[in-house]
């Protein structure tokens, strides 16, 4: 039987789990904050951002949100960001990507303070995850890591294929996966739009993680017995649904379920685990800057 890995169960948890640290904050008085940073009107964004709110009103986090004009100039989000730099109530924030063309999202999250960047995106915390010292892992690979772990595959000497080179999942991964540490130690292959037989990359991995952003890209018949498939993709398709559009993963469910050991669903799986791995960073910043 292959198990059908329950990523809103496991975020549940680890939601609980935070409770702990949370309550030692409020004791020496402090309540963590998290901002999320908005420009534009991008309708998945909008739906991601106000998740995102009310997970941290849900788990004892002060919530903040700032909008900012999808056509306005890019010094109005810079002054967002030095604001909320300054601001002590503010222990980490986000800026949702994607930002309007005319804004550089480098530029971004390069005026981002290291020590408030809870997604992990900017240089520094880069740097420091490759060098194996991560302050704050991205909440997406870090999510697909406590989903490896809560179906207890041996990552020691493993073989992960990873499809999708992503600077939000599929580089910060294939780093901490191959790190020396209890929750590394894999061979990674890291795929991509131009690698060649793609199949017989995937097929040979104990463990497949779809992230390329390609509607059912990974099939049953690229994924080999007993794999562990995690589908990060999130798609929206147009479908006669009362929205118009239906969520697809980068695998097409049914064949890869018929071959894998362990697959996570879309919705249910990875989505849940990012927002509360967002939550985790926000209380990590927050006990940080507050001890
Ligand atoms: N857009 C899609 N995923 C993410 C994420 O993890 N963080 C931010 N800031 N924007 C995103």
């Amino acid at each position: 039987m292959t198990e059908i890995i329950d990523g809103k169960a496991v975020a549940s948890q680890l939601r609980e789990d935070l409770q702990d640290a949370i309550e030692t904050l409020a004791d020496a008085g402090a309540r963590p904050g998290l901002a999320t940073v908005l420009m534009g009107e991008d309708p998945a964004s909008q739906t991601y951002v106000n998740m995102k709110q009310r997970d941290c009103e849900e788990v004892g986090i002060d919530g903040i949100h700032v909008e900012i004009d999808g056509d306005a100039p890019a010094e109005e989000l810079y002054d967002a960001i030095a604001d909320l730099n300054a601001d002590d109530d503010v222990h980490g924030y986000i800026v949702q990507s994607p930002v309007p063309d005319h804004v550089d999202y480098r530029d971004v999250i390069d005026r981002v303070d290291p020590a408030k960047d809870v997604d992990g995106f900017h240089p520094e915390n880069v740097g420091r995850l490759v060098a194996g010292d991560a302050r704050f892992r991205p909440c997406t690979p870090h999510g697909v890591q406590k989903l490896l772990e809560s179906v207890d595959v041996d990552l020691e000497g493993a073989d992960v294929t990873i499809v999708g080179r992503s600077d939000i999942v599929g580089k910060p991964l294939a780093n901490l996966l191959i790190q020396k540490a209890d929750d590394g130690n894999a061979t990674v292959t890291v795929c991509h739009s131009r690698t060649e037989k793609l199949v017989e990359k995937t097929r040979r991995a104990d463990i497949v993680v779809a992230a390329a952003g390609v509607p059912e890209l990974v099939d049953g018949s690229m994924v080999g017995e007993g794999a562990v498939v995690i589908d990060v993709g999130v798609n929206r398709v147009e479908a006669d649904t009362e929205k118009g559009y239906e969520l697809v993963g980068d695998v097409e469910f049914e064949s890869a379920k018929a071959k894998a050991s362990a697959i996570t669903p879309v919705p249910g799986g990875v989505g849940p685990m990012t927002r509360a791995m967002l939550l985790y960073n926000t209380v990590k910043a927050a006990s940080l800057q507050e001890n």
